[in-house]
């Protein structure tokens, strides 16, 4: 997909196959198991679970389903609030909404850009005071690296409201040396294709309480009840995920550690070469963990720098690079437009002036050298 070759397109995060995929989908395929069920979904589970240190886990087709299982097996439902990391992809705060229950939006900090601890805190002594605590909270760790998860689970637990950990980007990252997805009452994967690992589409719901994991099973599985016939007391949902796209994730796993090194060399890279740039500062590795650098993220300011993000990512398309904005705040989003939010200028601020450059674990030395060049063109430059 990506060649090193001049001019060719150097994409955000490409997917990379570990080699050994077309091995295990043989099998899949020799063994007839092509269902949303079967060994390799068994053993994709098993496998996720001793890596993560977390007793349960269901398969699921996205990173989404298993939010939208995670928020309904914690009870959220219309007329519940649900405190949300405002800096995030659109699908933690999407899912809120099929469930007819209000986001409301929390700033990020600036030591990891997550979700801010002490705000969240403040929330929901708040909110317990007046009575009216959310149903959940869900932190999100974002471009793979942990929010502070030790305070942000302490405040749930003090009000007894339920954590979900959003790792859709943070697989392979440690929070204190445990492993990003463990520390939620409910934590969510994405294995979709720009992910760490990939399935080129899937997710996973993973928990400490067999009877919230095997309820959210029941639903991904058109909430059948278990008798001969087709007996249906509540809506389901279609949202396993296939034997087949789970013996690719399988593999992809096994990769996984590698994969982290990968990305976090070059970060390493981009650190060295541009890190001397005016007004350019790299995201954070916050001191409680270290991350996977799933993308290298950066803020520019524009003063200093001469040129401001849109002017540089315009450079890099023109050298045929894919970089982005980093994610718009949900508080901003016109779809959101209405609903409650707290703060919010942190986050407001790394959107004007955030950049996820080129990271996939692929990424040749000839790759990261056309990016570092292109970026370094654009100091100075005006739009
Ligand atoms: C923070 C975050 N949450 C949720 C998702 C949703 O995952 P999926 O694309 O597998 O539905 C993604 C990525 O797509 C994400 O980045």
């Amino acid at each position: 997909m990506v060649s090193d070759s001049a001019g060719s397109r150097i994409y955000l995060s490409a997917p990379e196959l570990a080699g050994t995929e077309l091995a295990l989908l043989r099998d899949a395929l020799g063994s007839n198991w092509i269902a949303p069920l079967g060994p390799h979904v068994d053993a994709f589970e098993a496998e996720m679970c001793q890596r993560l240190d977390v007793p349960f886990a269901v398969a699921l087709s996205s990173g989404t389903a298993a939010l939208h299982l995670a928020l309904a097996v914690a009870g959220v439902g219309p007329g519940d609030h649900v405190f949300v990391s405002t800096l995030t992809f659109a699908a933690t705060a999407n899912a809120v909404r099929y469930l007819g229950a209000t986001p409301v939006f929390l700033d990020s900090e600036p030591g990891s850009w997550n979700l801010d601890p002490a705000l969240l805190a403040e929330a929901l002594d708040d909110a317990g005071r007046r009575g009216a605590l959310p149903r959940a909270v869900i932190a999100v760790d974002l471009y793979g690296q942990c929010a502070d998860l030790a305070p942000i689970a302490e405040a749930c637990r003090r009000w007894e409201v339920p954590l979900i950990e959003d790792a859709a980007e943070a697989l392979g990252a440690t929070y204190r040396g445990r492993p990003a997805g463990s520390f939620g009452d409910l934590s969510i994967l994405s294995f979709n294709g720009n992910k760490i690992i990939t399935t080129s589409g899937g997710g996973m719901l993973l928990g400490r309480r067999r009877d919230w994991i095997e309820r959210a099973r029941f639903l991904a599985t058109q909430a059948r009840e278990p008798v001969r016939h087709y007996e249906h007391r509540e809506v389901g949902y279609n949202y396993r995920l296939s034997n087949l796209l789970a013996a690719v994730g399988r593999a992809q796993l096994a990769d996984l550690d590698r994969r982290v090194e990968a990305r976090r060399a070059i970060n390493a890279s981009y650190r060295r070469d541009l890190g001397d740039l005016p007004g350019w500062a790299f995201m954070p590795e916050a001191g409680f963990g270290r991350a996977t650098f799933w993308l290298t993220c950066a803020t520019i300011e524009a003063a200093a720098f001469g040129a401001d993000r849109d002017t540089v990512i315009n450079r890099l398309a023109a050298d045929h690079i894919e970089a982005r904005p980093v994610w718009k705040p949900m508080h901003m989003q016109p779809v959101f437009a209405g609903y409650p939010s707290m703060g919010g200028t942190v986050a407001e601020a790394l959107f004007r002036d955030g950049i996820c450059l080129p990271s996939g674990s692929a990424l040749t030395r000839a790759e990261l050298d056309r990016v570092i060049a292109s970026v370094r063109s654009t100091v100075g430059r005006t739009a």
